[in-house]
């Protein structure tokens, strides 16, 4: 049996799971079942206590593409694997957030935008595509695919990984001194990188003092990956242009954080790239039938790397 657990009142996933998968045995919370019977799982916010429920457990797939919250859990039994989304329609999103970034930092949008309040009409210095340089912290399914997006509109880029990795037309550097290379050459910075004990707190002041004055930073990654005081007196100091945030340590962002009216951050609630159940479900599904039939499968977390 496969057993979802989302939101009560989301009953759109047991359907599209039903039609997926019209052999197997579909339940949804908060219907009773048999635990012993359930073999699959697939959730995104689990409640404590919920993997503990179900002993026959083959393994856990994440409705998205993070599983920093899983991976946080002590009741997830090791031997179960985690299979989380690869890309499953999110990279297309991740292009269209990231883009936009680029070109509003870029083009000076926000600039214009207080020119407009101040009924101001100044043409402001541009530059072309071929003078920003973008670099991509992460070159998983997401980050290599706005890589080439980019490369494509005409920006120069450059990418960083755990790992060493060659991507076609990317300045690819990986490891700690590939990230000091990297920020002091980058005219806007966009993570993507998972929330794992070595990614936590990686955008310290040191770092990001690094990135050249009037660099701006677009983080739709996770919110612990930036120091976001470090961050704040660098907007203030004048030292970066902008930053476009759309994951923070806490969420929703508590109405008193002062980045919240901060002239040059622009706030999203998590929206950078939805996860879209019916992709999503067609990629579960044809992850466990591969599984069923002893298949490896992409997107199997590593628990040790915790991504
Ligand atoms: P992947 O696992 O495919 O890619 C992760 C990338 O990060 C890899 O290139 C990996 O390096 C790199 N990385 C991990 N740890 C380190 C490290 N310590 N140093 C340098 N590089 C590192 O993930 P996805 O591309 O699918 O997703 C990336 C993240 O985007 C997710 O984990 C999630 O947090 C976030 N996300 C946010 C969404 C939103 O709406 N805001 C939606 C979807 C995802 P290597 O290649 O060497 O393994
Ligand atoms: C994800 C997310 O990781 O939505 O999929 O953040």
């Amino acid at each position: 049996m496969l057993y979802i657990h989302t939101p009560p009142g989301d009953a759109n996933w047991a359907n599209l799971f039903r039609q997926a998968l019209p052999h197997m045995p579909v339940a949804a919370y908060p219907e009773t079942v048999d635990d012993a019977a359930v073999e699959w799982l697939a959730t995104w916010r689990p409640p404590q206590g919920l993997f503990a429920r179900f002993p026959n457990l083959r393994a856990v797939f994440a409705l998205g593409a993070g599983v920093d919250r899983f991976l946080q859990r002590d009741d997830l039994p090791a031997h179960v694997p985690v299979i989380r989304l690869t890309d499953a329609g999110m990279a297309q999103q991740m292009i269209e957030y990231a883009l936009f970034g680029v070109l509003r930092f870029q083009r000076n949008m926000d600039g214009y935008v207080r020119q407009q309040q101040a009924g101001v009409w100044q043409p402001l210095p541009q530059r072309a595509a071929a003078e920003v340089r973008v670099s991509v912290l992460g070159l998983g399914e997401l980050g290599v695919r706005i890589c080439q997006a980019l490369l494509a509109l005409g920006y120069p880029v450059s990418g960083w990984s755990r790992n060493a990795k060659t991507v076609n037309g990317v300045d690819c550097l990986h490891g700690p001194a590939g990230l000091e290379q990297l920020l002091a050459r980058t005219d806007v910075l966009v993570c993507l990188l998972p929330a794992t004990p070595e990614t936590r707190g990686l955008l310290d002041e040191q770092r990001l003092t690094l990135l050249p004055t009037g660099a701006a930073i677009i983080n739709a990654g996770r919110g612990d990956l930036i120091d976001l005081n470090a961050l704040r007196a660098l907007l203030d100091s004048g030292h970066l242009q902008g930053a476009q945030l759309d994951v923070f340590p806490e969420e929703p962002l508590p109405v008193d954080h002062p980045l919240w009216r901060h002239p040059q951050v622009f706030i999203t609630p998590h929206v950078a790239a939805n996860t879209l159940p019916g992709p999503s479900v067609q990629q579960i599904a044809d992850k466990l039938r591969a599984l069923q039939r002893g298949e490896t499968v992409a997107g199997v977390v590593d628990r040790q790397r915790a991504y």
